[in-house]
């Protein structure tokens, strides 16, 4: 009888994702709720449905979180082109059902070609776009050395099983929704710009479109047949190489041939009852998130309202002291020695905060100098994903800009990323996001770029809790760390949480951002105290998608309202 019982409750469930699946054909943008969706035993939410649902296809045939991971990221290649990706990379967080903690990183690298000066005119002045937009604003690949790392260690499904739902999807084909046919019109001029042709020039993009990724199916079907060696070996790496250097790129066969994905110790710390495993070094995430909240636990933050005048004014000096941290000490771990039990300690960090006066702001240029503007992109993409077995990965993964370089690979059928720009194109200037590097990430051969990626688990009492990340460039950061005070500290559900508005300080430009509809105070008193306030219209700060473990053991998820993202489970 329990038997029946349980295969009845498993056709149901096939039967629930396989509508979700055709839905996805039919309905494109899913409503916003306001409470996550509950699922009994796991779940995977991700920037599109058709992903995430791959990704809980995979778990009910068995699979666990690592393979529902392959499957779900190589899903969005195919739904989110935008940040998903074969051509970028990323940086993955695991917790094992036992407890095990660890981390991934599958970083794009400097060409051995590239030089410090590359993005400078004779002047020694950055040259415009050079590091952004084009085949020399390439870094070398990792994702799919990560992938197939990660499926060595934990795998349990054969990858061929995990990379035929991509390939069906691109063959079946996208609907395209409203944000999408906008981001893909928007950036049409500079996909002309950036390439010979492309599948995205066809046509002027409207919501219901379907776009077919046929060449994208050839080559995961090479990689499927052909493995790691496909991308960094075979004929994809001919391809990739033939494509970027016939644009003046430097990207050479050596290159992908000698690029290796890498595990690394992750970022562990406690805060309060909370244990917190985020990124390491290249990603800066980690140690900034250390930094902010071992500044502000001394304040016992929870007493003061949520998004009130104190609770911003906290977390925003904090920030100020950790994003001019991050310009100076961080970067490559290989090629730098980062202080990372100083700079993440208690006392160094209360030590920072001292100078901290609740009547006024701290001057940025009293931290340090610099005096820039930040320009906004976000398309990276972050999915979290929680199996029956207990096991949780939270993945963060990029071209760095919207569409990356915008080189799109004809005949492999995907984009390259753009991550140079997260190199110092010149030490002490600000990159895209505004953000400024040091020595330790100016431009060397091989060497791979800082990042503000921070995917990351929150455990409370030794339990997991919540699983959780964000794109959002710079903005990634302090996205992260709202969604971990929501709820260990306002004790929000997990929808509740990614919902509420942001905002978001970096060091420099000294001002803090708001999201267009942060109402809960009047700025006047922020002003009369130095800060100075930026609410442009169209800005949104990071789109988080996360999982937390409710009391019982279910799981609630918080799909991004900000994005087209969604929840499956079961
Ligand atoms: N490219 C965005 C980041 O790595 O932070």
């Amino acid at each position: 009888m329990a038997k029946q019982y349980y295969v009845m409750k498993k056709i149901i469930i096939l039967l629930f994702v396989s509508l979700l699946l055709i839905q996805c054909k039919i309905k494109p943008t899913p409503e916003i709720v306001k409470i996550g969706l509950i699922a009994d035993s796991a779940m995977v939410v991700s920037a599109r449905q058709e992903a995430s649902a791959i990704g809980v296809a995979i778990l009910i045939k068995g699979g666990n979180a690592f393979d529902a991971m392959i499957a779900t990221d190589l899903a969005l290649v195919v739904a989110y082109p935008f940040a998903g990706n074969i051509g970028g990379g990323g940086f993955t967080v695991y917790r094992t059902k036992d407890g095990k903690v660890g981390s991934f990183d599958y970083r794009e690298k400097a060409p051995l070609a590239a030089t410090r000066d590359m993005y400078l005119d004779e002047n020694g002045d950055v040259i415009p776009n050079k590091s952004t937009l084009g085949a020399l604003a390439i870094g070398v690949p990792g994702t799919v050395a990560g992938l197939f790392m990660i499926h060595k260690k934990f795998g349990t499904l054969p990858f061929s099983e995990l990379i035929q739902p991509a390939i069906d999807l691109a063959r079946r084909g996208v609907v395209v929704t409203k944000r999408q046919a906008r981001g893909m019109n928007k950036y049409r001029k500079y996909f002309e710009e950036a390439n010979k042709r492309t599948i995205f020039l066809d046509k002027e993009w409207n919501e219901g479109d379907t776009i077919k990724y046929l060449k994208l199916a050839e080559t995961f079907e090479r990689i499927r047949d052909n493995g790691r060696y496909e991308f960094y070996k075979g004929k994809t790496a001919d391809i990739l190489v033939n494509y970027v250097q016939n644009l003046g790129g430097i990207i050479t066969l050596e290159d992908l041939e000698e690029y290796e994905a890498k595990e690394r110790d992750p970022i562990v710390f406690n805060y309060k009852n909370a244990r917190i495993i985020s990124m390491s070094p290249p990603a800066s995430g980690g140690i900034c998130i250390a930094q902010i909240l071992k500044s502000i636990e001394p304040f016992d933050i929870g007493q003061y309202k949520h998004n009130s005048i104190e609770y911003i004014q906290l977390i925003t000096e904090a920030e100020r002291r950790s994003y001019a941290d991050r310009a100076y000490f961080l970067g490559d771990p290989d090629f730098n020695n980062i202080p990372i039990d100083s700079l993440s300690s208690s006392t160094y960090n209360n030590k920072r905060m001292q100078n901290f006066s609740w009547d006024n702001a701290t001057k940025s240029s009293d931290v340090s100098h610099g005096n820039i503007e930040i320009i906004e992109s976000d398309q990276t993409t972050h999915y979290s994903i929680i199996d029956q077995f207990g096991n949780a990965i939270a993945v963060t993964n990029t071209l760095n800009g919207a569409f990356g370089s915008k080189v799109f690979v004809e005949e492999g059928g995907f984009f390259l990323n753009n991550e140079m720009d997260d190199l110092s194109a010149k030490p002490g200037e600000p990159n895209m996001f505004g953000l400024i590097g040091a020595e330790a990430n100016a431009i060397e051969p091989e060497k791979r770029m800082l990042s503000s990626m921070t995917p990351t688990i929150v455990e409370q009492n030794g339990k997991l809790k919540m699983v959780l990340g964000s794109p959002g460039g710079s903005t990634i950061i302090t996205s992260v760390l709202q969604n971990i005070l929501n709820v260990i500290e306002y004790d929000m559900g997990m929808q509740e949480s990614v919902s509420q508005t942001r905002f978001h300080h970096q060091w420099m430009p000294d001002d803090i951002k708001f999201e267009p509809k942060f109402d809960t105070i009047t700025f006047a008193e922020l002003r009369s105290k130095g800060y100075k306030i930026d609410q442009s219209n169209s800005r949104i700060l990071g789109k988080v998608d996360a999982i937390l473990v409710l009391p019982d053991g279910r799981l609630e998820g918080g799909a991004d309202p900000r994005g087209d993202d969604k929840a499956v489970g079961f």
